[in-house]
């Protein structure tokens, strides 16, 4: 019988994720099917447990349910303990439900293998406080970057989210005022400002010599974020789709026990995207 596989979200309808799970399971002849459902808001619980109920494998699991998905879970990977949310959820066959948080390996994989970067020993600023952000934070100090400072419209959720990770790291928290005068090897955007075409308030002249930076989200049009860094300087702009397509093939690899080839399918969607 077809293993079959949802991503669930509310909206769901512009998910690339049924795309890029098809293309992962035509390369690697794994025999699936893989939908994109919309779930009702208030009710993930019962409908996740139907779609369980019914013989399903796997879900991935988008905004707004990654902290619903994280409470159902029997089970918790480390990471997705520490980012609070679960994106990827499995039916074990102990009949418990897995839950992980893919999103961290997805955004520092796509930096390390696919830009051929490295985090170890960088000053690293993250921008945001939010869901998106501590889903992350774990895996990027897992890598050993010098320091990690997290910047934050609201100074407080970046504080909380400091003191959270401090086992982990030279951590620190501030508001974007007071970055002036510092510099930084690899900036992250991971605001949901870029959303609306927006920027945080960033003063210049933070970028050190040869650094990167890199926003979580990706459009057909350069970002907010990244045309800022182009015009402070940096040596290199990245954006969040390899990213999307990463945390899938972690996904994919939680799910089938197979590693698919992320290149020709990242490379597929950048091509749809313009
Ligand atoms: P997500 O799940 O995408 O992280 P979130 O948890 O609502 O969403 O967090 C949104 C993040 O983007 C927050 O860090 C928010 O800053 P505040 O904590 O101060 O609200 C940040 N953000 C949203 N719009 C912003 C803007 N226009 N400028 C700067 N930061 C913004």
């Amino acid at each position: 019988m077809t293993d079959s596989y949802a991503v669930v979200g509310n909206p769901i309808g512009h998910s690339k994720s049924p795309a890029i799970h098809a293309a992962f399971a035509e390369q690697t002849g794994q025999d699936l099917s893989y939908d994109a459902t919309l779930f009702e808001l208030e009710h993930f619980a019962e409908q996740a447990n139907a779609f369980f109920n019914a013989g399903g494998k796997g879900l991935n699991v988008t905004v707004p349910f990654k902290l619903d998905a994280w409470q159902l879970a029997d089970v918790l990977s480390n990471r997705a303990k520490r980012a609070g949310s679960v994106n990827t959820l499995m039916q074990g066959k102990d009949d418990k439900i897995y839950g992980d948080n893919t999103d961290g390996v997805g955004l520092v994989r796509d930096i390390l293998a696919n830009h051929r970067g490295s985090l170890a020993d960088k000053r690293v600023l993250v921008l945001g406080a939010g869901g998106a952000v501590r889903g992350v934070l774990a895996i990027i100090l897992a890598e050993n970057p010098q320091s990690l400072v997290i910047a934050n419209r609201t100074v407080s959720k970046a504080q909380t989210l400091a003191d959270e990770f401090a086992d982990l790291g030279r951590v620190s928290a501030c508001g974007f005022d007071a970055l002036a005068g510092q510099k930084f090897d690899l900036v992250i955007n991971g605001t949901a400002a870029s959303l609306q075409g927006d920027l945080p308030p960033l003063p210049d002249g933070i970028l050190a010599a040869d650094s990167w930076c890199y926003d979580m989200m990706y459009g057909a049009q350069e970002t907010v974020f990244n045309t800022w860094a182009r015009h402070q300087g940096a040596a290199k702009t990245m954006d969040g789709l390899g990213m999307l397509v990463e945390q899938a093939a972690e996904s994919f690899f939680m799910w089938r026990h197979v590693k698919p080839d992320t290149a020709p399918v990242i490379a597929k969607l950048r091509a749809q995207l313009s």
